[in-house]
């Protein structure tokens, strides 16, 4: 799809450029066929860039390999930056995001903060911008607060699995997850974070404490419930749009030892969403539920999630699909030794209340650790077979519940009857339980379910496993949820023009754009989320580059870049 070669020539010509200021802009570009198709390069580009190159850093700057942060999990998009800041403090960010700042719209530069790089459509990457490479920012030490509300206090650039390591030894380990845990603080919380744990606890933007922000002036903000409150909710779920998150205060709870986890196969959608429900609803239940779709597989097993072996089923009966979609209830109880002689009635109540099919009852006892890890053991298969770094294009919904029938009935009975490219992730939450005031765009019901289509597509196939069919696939999908007026909202949300994120955020969108207007007002954060555009000056000789350009070197159409 995009030219990467291309771009990597462009960037040692952009070093070249930035090393000798001696050469003229306008040769070069008459010149040169690679900075003719760039969007508007500006007259202050060299200045910017000196500018910048001047700046003493606790870490550094680096205008040379920055190839790495072109690319991400979702592997479609590779926009170039023009320097990657690996930052030893907080005031590295504030200074560099300050220094653009006070440049105000005579530059394009952005900044791009970037965590673990696990975006699917370009969402930490900044187009000639500066990203920070969040994780440089990690610290030896995490600072423990244990009492009645324990907490920890962690750099946002670090991993949660390095999180969940380091608490378990104080006997804590955080409330709410994600499936995986290679992401970082930053990123999720720029999202939501949502897993199995949701329902009970809110994603885990509902679990933090205090931030520290660096907005969009270079300001460093500490902000939590009772204290600026309006930046803290709007940093969170806020897609990077009012400040770098760079430490959190994460909420968290006695760590248990050992995990009960079950799954159980459902052929009616009805009866499967109404356990969950019910699961979701009932007090005493599950420490983690989620579910998920199989479809035309004749196996359970051969799933890149799953950590069950043949040999862990209770009741290992033959069970043959034939094709058919079926619905796995996951779910998973939490206990220590010493709960160990009751723990099997208490899980055996509450599955008593179920209507699985009874022979497809699967149990697997594992430490909370492996539990939590567990996309991680498939990820290092899927690396050892070359599969993980392949495009991933996935699409996660929040459907409500009253539309959940007819969507399921759709999708699956029609549109992805035949086969599927990844995990597809099925389970309810009840927003009456989670906080207000975030970011976060949800449906308008309480109750709604995240379905994750988590799809990778075979390279250069052209086949039902392409990136084209996939997208078509999903396109198809996304029509049919607008034409039926479904009430969806996207998670980890990607679009391509304002209106499309105006449509995202509805009566919320007034609030989003006023905060966006006080804490980054020249729009200098996270330009990869495409929701506003760097604000700057146009002069006339702009102008007439604009114009007459219609594609970016990254082979986007720039009328899509608002
Ligand atoms: C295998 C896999 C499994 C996943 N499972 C789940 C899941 O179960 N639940 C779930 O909710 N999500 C899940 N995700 C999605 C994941 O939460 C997002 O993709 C997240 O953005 C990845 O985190 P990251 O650290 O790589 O962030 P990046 O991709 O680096 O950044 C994401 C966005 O946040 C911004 N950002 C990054 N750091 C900061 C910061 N410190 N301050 C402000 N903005 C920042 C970036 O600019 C970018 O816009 C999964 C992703 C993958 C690849
Ligand atoms: C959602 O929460 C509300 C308020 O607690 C409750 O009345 C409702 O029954 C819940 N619904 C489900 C499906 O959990
Ligand atoms: C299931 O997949 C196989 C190929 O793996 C295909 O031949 C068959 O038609 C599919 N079945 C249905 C019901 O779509
Ligand atoms: C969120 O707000 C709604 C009404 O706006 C209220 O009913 C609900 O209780 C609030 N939830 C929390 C957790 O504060």
């Amino acid at each position: 799809m995009i030219n990467f070669k291309q771009n990597t020539i462009a960037l040692r010509i952009l070093t070249v450029f930035l090393v000798s200021f001696t050469i003229n802009r306008k040769n070069l570009c008459s010149n040169h066929p690679f900075f003719t198709p760039i969007k508007s390069p500006s007259v202050h580009f060299a200045t910017a860039h000196s500018s910048l190159a001047e700046m003493i850093f606790d870490g550094h700057l680096s205008f040379e390999n920055t190839e790495h942060t072109a690319k991400d999990f979702g592997g479609r998009y590779h926009f170039m930056p023009s320097a990657v800041l690996y930052p030893k403090s907080v005031s590295d960010i504030s200074s560099v995001v300050k220094n653009i700042f006070q440049m105000g719209e005579t530059t394009e530069l952005t900044v791009g903060a970037r965590g673990h790089g696990h975006s699917l459509e370009g969402q930490a990457q900044a187009h000639r911008g500066v990203v920070i490479n969040m994780e440089s920012l990690r610290e030896p030490e995490m600072s423990f607060h244990t009492g009645i509300m324990p907490y920890v206090d962690v750099s946002a650039g670090e991993l949660w699995i390095n999180i969940l390591h380091k608490s378990l030894k104080h006997g804590l380990a955080p409330k709410s997850w994600t499936d995986y845990l290679h992401l970082t603080v930053g990123g999720t919380l720029s999202n939501a974070g949502i897993s199995g744990q949701a329902f009970e606890h809110g994603p885990q933007i509902d679990n933090v404490y205090q931030l520290q922000v660096v907005t969009g002036t270079g300001e460093v903000v500490i902000c939590s419930e009772e204290q600026h409150s309006d930046l803290f909710h709007a940093v969170l779920g806020g897609l990077g749009q009012f400040g770098i998150i760079t430490r959190a205060r994460i909420a968290l709870e006695p760590a248990p030892k050992k995990v009960k986890w079950i799954r159980a196969l459902y052929s009616d959608f009805t009866i499967f969403s109404k356990d969950q429900e019910r699961l979701i609803a009932s007090d005493n239940s599950f420490n983690y539920i989620e579910g998920f779709v199989i479809i035309n597989r004749t196996g359970l097993l051969d799933n890149w999630r799953s950590s069950f072996s043949s040999k862990d089923p209770i009741q290992a009966n033959q069970f043959t699909s034939e094709g058919r979609v079926l619905f796995c209830l996951e779910v998973a109880k939490y206990f220590n030794l010493e709960e160990s002689d009751h723990i099997d009635k208490d899980i055996d109540n509450l599955l008593s209340d179920l209507n699985y099919i009874q022979s497809t009852l699967f149990l697997s006892e594992v430490s909370y650790v492996d539990f939590l890890d567990r996309v991680h053991v498939s990820e290092l298969k899927l690396q050892e077979k070359g599969l993980w770094e392949v495009p991933h294009p996935w699409l996660n919904l929040l459907i409500p519940r009253s539309s959940v029938h007819l969507f399921a009935q759709e999708v699956f009975g029609n549109i992805l009857s035949d086969t599927s490219n990844g995990p597809v992730l099925i389970y309810p939450v009840n927003k009456s339980r989670w906080k207000n005031g975030t970011s976060m765009v949800t449906p308008a019901e309480n109750v709604f379910y995240l379905i994750a289509f988590l799809s990778s597509a075979i390279p250069s196939s052209t086949g039902k496993d392409g990136l084209e069919h996939i997208l078509t696939q999903h396109q198809r999908i996304l029509n049919f949820c607008g034409r039926s007026n479904l009430g969806i909202k996207q998670y980890l949300p990607h679009y391509r023009t304002q209106e499309e994120w105006k449509a995202h955020f509805g009566t919320f969108w007034e609030v989003f754009s006023k905060r966006k207007s006080i804490y980054d007002p020249l729009a200098i954060l996270a330009p990869g989320q495409r929701i506003f555009q760097k604000r700057r000056h146009l002069d006339n000789e702009d102008l007439k580059l604009n114009s007459s350009v219609d594609k970016g070197l990254d082979g986007n159409p720039s009328k899509d870049i608002i």
